[in-house]
């Protein structure tokens, strides 16, 4: 099997090296050749994991490359997705094989609009990595990543991720999974942002407290009204354990926003604001949220 990965980021090369450990090719689609210039000669990209470094080896190349894409992995950031894949779009055939591996939610429906008939999943993980330098990878953790079909002409499994060693969940309900992952970054990251704090500091202030209470019954009214069952518990409680299990943690919106880049704000809580109006509930916690966060965001960038 030969893997195209889109979007060489931390996630893209944590699952280039998780492939490649699965005995699968793995290629890399690099944004241009000024990104393919950054990288040494040979495609060698450096992992580290528990302090244990490796290394492997995976082909570089940009969008315009010749070679036909039979399985598509795309991990880049969800507001990425659709330039990243139409620059790429005549390299795919009916049978391509794509999985979206990303958080937020409303790519995958604009994707499959854009493309039609494909073979998609979606996946959302949680596992943890960043990279040092281009080619230089922490992997924090495995975590455990969902997945499941988005369109009726798939497997379980896109081929060959049977043999990753990782905890990999197969199911039918990917739509439940994608939403407790929007439904707790809306609870934890753009209050995070807003307060400039790490994620447990949220439970140490009885008005962040308050705010991520009512920041979360919105999100839980919109989400069974949508059909979506979230957590046993109610979201407040989920969230707050997130928040306490990763309470030295900064959230990639806070880190986002402290670096001038764009975040993923429109993909979480502004796709959960969509989904209100469209479904006619009042969710002005979660708004002002969002306007909060655009605020602090670079302009332009939506
Ligand atoms: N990192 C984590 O621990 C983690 C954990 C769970 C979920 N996630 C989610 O996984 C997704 C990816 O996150 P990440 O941390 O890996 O982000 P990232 O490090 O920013 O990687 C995204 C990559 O996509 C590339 N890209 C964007 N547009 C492209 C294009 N048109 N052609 C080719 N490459 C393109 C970027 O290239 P440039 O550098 O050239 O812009 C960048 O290398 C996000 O949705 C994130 O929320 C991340």
């Amino acid at each position: 099997m030969h893997w195209h990965i889109l979007g060489a980021g931390a996630i893209g090369c944590l699952w280039a090296d998780f492939l490649t450990q699965a005995g699968q090719k793995v290629s890399l689609i690099l944004r241009d050749q000024a990104s393919l210039a950054q990288w040494p000669a040979g495609g060698r990209l450096e992992i580290t994991e528990a302090e244990q470094p490796h290394h492997i080896h995976c082909q570089l190349e940009t969008p315009d490359a010749e070679v036909p894409i039979r399985h598509l992995l795309v991990a880049t950031k969800a507001y990425d997705t659709l330039s990243a894949v139409e620059a790429i779009q005549p390299r795919l055939h009916d049978d391509t094989e794509i999985v979206l591996l990303q958080n937020g939610m409303g790519q995958q429906e604009q994707l499959l609009e854009r493309l039609g008939n494909v073979r998609l999943w979606a996946a959302t993980t949680t596992a943890g990595a960043w990279l040092e330098t281009r080619n230089k990878l922490h992997c924090v953790s495995r975590g455990d990543t969902h997945i499941g079909p988005l369109t009726d002409n798939t497997s379980a499994l896109p081929s060959g991720w049977d043999r990753l060693d990782i905890p990999l969940h197969p199911g039918s309900d990917i739509q439940t999974h994608l939403w407790r992952k929007l439904a707790i970054n809306c609870a934890i990251n753009p209050l995070t942002a807003l307060f400039d704090c790490r994620n447990g500091a949220l439970l140490e202030d009885s008005g962040r407290i308050e705010l991520m209470r009512n920041a979360c019954r919105e999100v839980e009214h919109v989400a069974t009204a949508a059909g979506i069952e979230l957590f046993p518990e109610p979201l407040e409680v989920r969230a707050a354990a997130v928040a306490r299990a990763t309470g030295e943690n900064f959230s990639s919106m806070l880190q986002d926003i402290r670096h001038g880049r764009r975040s993923e704000i429109e993909q979480i809580t502004g796709y959960l604001c969509q989904q209100a109006d469209r479904l006619n509930i009042e969710v002005p916690v979660n708004h002002s949220l969002l306007q909060g966060i655009r605020a602090l965001s670079p302009t332009g960038q939506r």
